[in-house]
Parts: structure tokens; sequence; C-alpha cells
């Protein structure tokens, strides 16, 4: 076999089958392979052209690739890597690299880049998103891993990626090991804030007042032209608008007819599980998390409902356009509270892991392809770049208080109006104690110190002395 596919790719479905087209598209000779040979087969048959050679065993696929060999797994996070990895390894030299492109645990990542370095093997972290279409048009890439790795794939990665807002391609060299992967992990997490906020936004808008999907996707169109212009929001219209093909009779739209469970696949929990033992608050994502898993139980919803059915929304006092005006207003801040807590947690882990991670280059690399790809993501990476705010959280900047003046005062009535309907607005509401947590140079943790100490001895330090200090809060005076 000839040794002249510059990209290896393992694994077919969907996401694999779209990024080998994605390089064949840009004249990267790729080879591909597939542990069932039909789906090669298949792959080959649709798609199959001058830049892509199917290959049917692991060997040969080895063979036909050129030095140092850059072979991209795509396959499912988890067991299926490590199998893959074995099944390579013997047929591998120094210096080859393997990528793995899926939504892989980092701390498995951090292990595999370590093993497979004593035996001279690279191992890249990539974190890819942008789902089937991204994948064929252009998915904002992570990578993390040695330099020497990303030397070697930057000239393909930036040939597959989509644009930022100023045409450059959207991958970066996020930082050694684990960091692609863990930028990735947050990414998802931040997907997760926004998602839920998008979703409490259609719960209210269902309520005042009473209207179809189709109503509802208009207001969304309206906003997806301003400042909440996002890939998120642009998918809400036509998924409200979509009618139910199995209803004939009666016109009724799918999005009435699915049920109202979130599944998840844990990256949205892993971000939390890290922000928990990293010690920073990302409330906004960790309401979104619990928010799917209220939405799971929906047996008990259903019983406890039954026990309520008295509690009535009242009637709003804003006109609709007003209402509408409000919501804007509280979905953008919440939406930038989201980013922060993500970049506040991408900071410390950097800090935390030794990663040389560019926060202001993460905004860029966000803003195409990926699904959190949003226009404020310009004003983020403006405002990361700028030297005097990059050391701080994106809260601290001229441009998040700017933003939060025009804003916040809408979040504060939209919750105080969304109580009267008995809708659940986790994120919204997160947002605001947020802001308001760190926006007070007084915490009222000095009680908790107290109560610790009273009950503990697990002393308190004082605003006007230093030192440690525990008291007998029981003693009479
Ligand atoms: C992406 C997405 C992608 C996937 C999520 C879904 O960036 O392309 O994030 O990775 O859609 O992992 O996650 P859940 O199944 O947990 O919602």
């Amino acid at each position: 076999m000839k040794t002249s596919a510059q990209i290896g790719i393992i694994g077919l479905a969907a996401m694999g089958s779209n990024l080998a087209r994605n390089f064949a598209n840009h004249k990267v000779q790729v080879a591909v392979y597939n542990r069932t040979k039909e789906r090669t087969e298949q792959f080959i048959s649709n798609h199959g052209n001058e830049y892509i050679e199917g290959c049917y065993d692991i060997e040969g696929f080895v063979q036909s690739l050129e030095h140092p060999r850059k072979i991209i797994l795509m396959v499912q996070a988890g067991e299926a890597v490590d199998a893959v990895i074995q099944q390579l390894v013997p047929s591998l030299k120094r210096g080859d690299i393997i990528i793995d492109g899926g939504n892989s645990q980092f701390h498995d990542t951090y292990m595999r880049e370590k093993n497979l370095g004593k035996i001279g093997i690279h191992f890249m972290g990539c974190g890819i998103s942008g789902g089937e279409e991204g994948a064929l048009k252009g998915p904002s890439l992570m990578p993390g891993g040695s330099p020497e790795s990303w030397k070697a794939l930057k000239p393909y990665l930036e040939k597959i990626a989509a644009k930022d807002f100023k045409g450059k391609p959207c991958v970066t060299h996020i930082g050694t090991d684990a960091a692609g992967h863990y930028v990735k992990m947050v990414h998802n997490g931040i997907e997760y804030g926004i998602m839920q906020l998008i979703a409490e936004a259609y719960n209210l808008l269902q309520i005042w007042p009473p209207q179809p999907a189709p109503e509802i996707a208009k207001i969304f169109e309206k906003w997806n032209k301003g400042k909440l212009n996002s890939f998120l929001f642009s998918i809400v219209p036509p998924i409200l608008r979509k009618v139910d093909d199995v209803e004939t009779r009666s016109k009724t739209y799918l999005i009435d007819r699915i049920l109202d469970t979130a599944e998840q696949k844990g990256t949205g929990t892993w971000t939390v599980q890290e922000a928990l033992d990293l010690g920073i608050a990302i409330p906004n994502i960790a309401e979104a998390v619990f928010a799917r898993a209220i939405s799971a139980r929906n047996k008990e919803r259903e019983t406890i409902s039954e026990n309520f059915s008295f509690m009535a929304p009242h009637q709003k006092t804003h006109s609709v356009t007003d209402f509408h005006k409000i919501l804007e207003n509280a979905l953008h801040i919440s939406i930038l509270l989201t980013y922060a807590q993500g970049f506040d947690l991408l900071k410390t882990a950097a800090e935390k892991y030794n990663w040389k991670i560019n926060l202001a280059e993460i905004a860029r690399i966000w803003q195409g392809g990926c699904i959190i790809r949003a226009k404020v993501l310009a004003d983020i990476q403006k405002t990361l770049t700028n030297k005097k705010s990059s050391q701080e959280l994106l809260l601290n900047s001229a441009y998040f208080v700017k933003e939060s003046k025009t804003s916040i005062e809408d979040l504060k009535e939209l919750l105080h109006l969304s109580s009267e309907t008995f809708v659940a607005t986790p994120v919204l509401s997160a947002s605001l104690n947020y802001f308001n947590a760190f926006q007070t140079w007084c915490s009222p943790a000095n009680i908790i110190q107290a109560m610790r100490d009273s009950f503990g001895a697990h002393t308190y330090q004082r605003t006007d002395r230093k030192g440690t200090f525990h008291t007998d809060w029981n003693e009479k005076h």
C-alpha cells in the first residue's frame, strides 16, 4: 500500500465521516478506518474521491499514513478510546501522533498523554465543537498536547476549522496535556447554561400571554438580530415552527409533543464537579445541570403538580413589548455571567494545572463553528485582551459594568415578574444572585465564621488585627 495519506481517521460515525469529508474538501489526503468494514464500504461508496482512501485493516491503515503519523480518533469517549490506542500502538513509531477528537474526560486525557509519552508517542486531546454540520463545514477546534504535535497538526487543523469574526481559523494551541479537553468541557458547561436560559425564556413566553410556538419563534427571531445573536438563538425559530407530521388532521407543533425530560452525556456535570474541586462558583452551569436532573423526574413532577393545581399565574403589569425588552436584557446579562463563570473556571484551572491558556484566544476560537458561538464573544475577546482586565474577572471590566448598567435592573424586574408565574427560572435567578454576591464588598460570611467557631472552635480572622482567633461565644459578660 502506498504511504500517502496526511491524516488518518478512525471511526466513521457522523462526526468522523464529516471530518474526513471536510479534510478531503480541503485537498488533504485522508485514510479512513472503521471497526466494521461495512461502514467503511458505505462511506467510500457515498463519499469516496481521490482524497479519501478506505482501509479495511488497522495495519494497512497505519502503513498508509505519512510520517509522523497523525491519527484522529472519532470514537465514543471512554473505553473505546483505550481499546483503539491499544490496537494502534504496536504499529506506531516514536514521534507519531494520536488525536482524540471526542468529548473525553480530561483526567483520562492527562493519563493517556503521560503513558503514551513514555513510549515516544504524542497524544493530543482535541475538543471539537459544532456537531455534524460543524465537522463538515468547519468546527471550532480546541487541541491540547505537546508543542511538537501542535506544530505538525496546525496546517491541517487551520484548513478545516471555522473562521472567527475576522476570518482567522477557529483553532489555537490551548495548552499542554489535557488543556484542550478541559476547555471543551467548559465550553459544554456554558452550552448547558445558555440552553437552560433559552428554555426559561421559552417557558415564560408560553404564559405571557398564552401563545402558540410559532408566535414565540418570531420573538426569538427578532432577538437573534440584536445583541443575543448567536447559534443557539438561531436554531430556536425553526424548532418552534416545525409541524408534527404524525398529526395530520389538526396542526400540531412538534415541540409540544416532545417529552419534557432533558438528557445529558456528562460534560456539564464534569464542569460542575471540577468547579467544586477548584472552589470556583459557576452557579449558572450548576443550576442548568440540576434543571436537567429535575426535568428527568417527570413522574414525580406529575403527581406533585396535582397537589399545587390551585397556584395560578398572576397577571403581569407590563405591556407585551416591554416584557420582551425586559426578558431580552435579562437574558443578555445572564449569558454574559454564564461566560464569566466559565472563564473564571478556566483561569483558575490554568493556574492549577500549569497551562498557559490565553483566555482571549479562547473567546476568539469560540466565535465560529461551535455551539456557543455568539456575537457577544467579540466584546468578551476585546475585554480579555485588554491588559488591565486580562488578569481579572470579566466582571471587573468596564465592558461588563456598562452592560450591567443597562440590563441588571431588567433582570431584577424579570425575576419579580416570573415569581408571579410559579415558573422555575433557576439560571436567571442564579445570575442575579451571583452578580449580587460579587458586587458587594461586605458579605455575610462573618456570621458563618462566627457560627463555625461557636460550634466547632474552627477559629476566625479579624478585620482590625492580624492572627487567628477563637472565642467562647456563650461566656457571660
Ligand atoms: C458540541 C456539543 C457536542 C454535544 C454535547 C451534548 O460542542 O458540538 O457540545 O459536544 O452536542 O456534548 O451534550 P449533552 O448530550 O450532555 O447535552
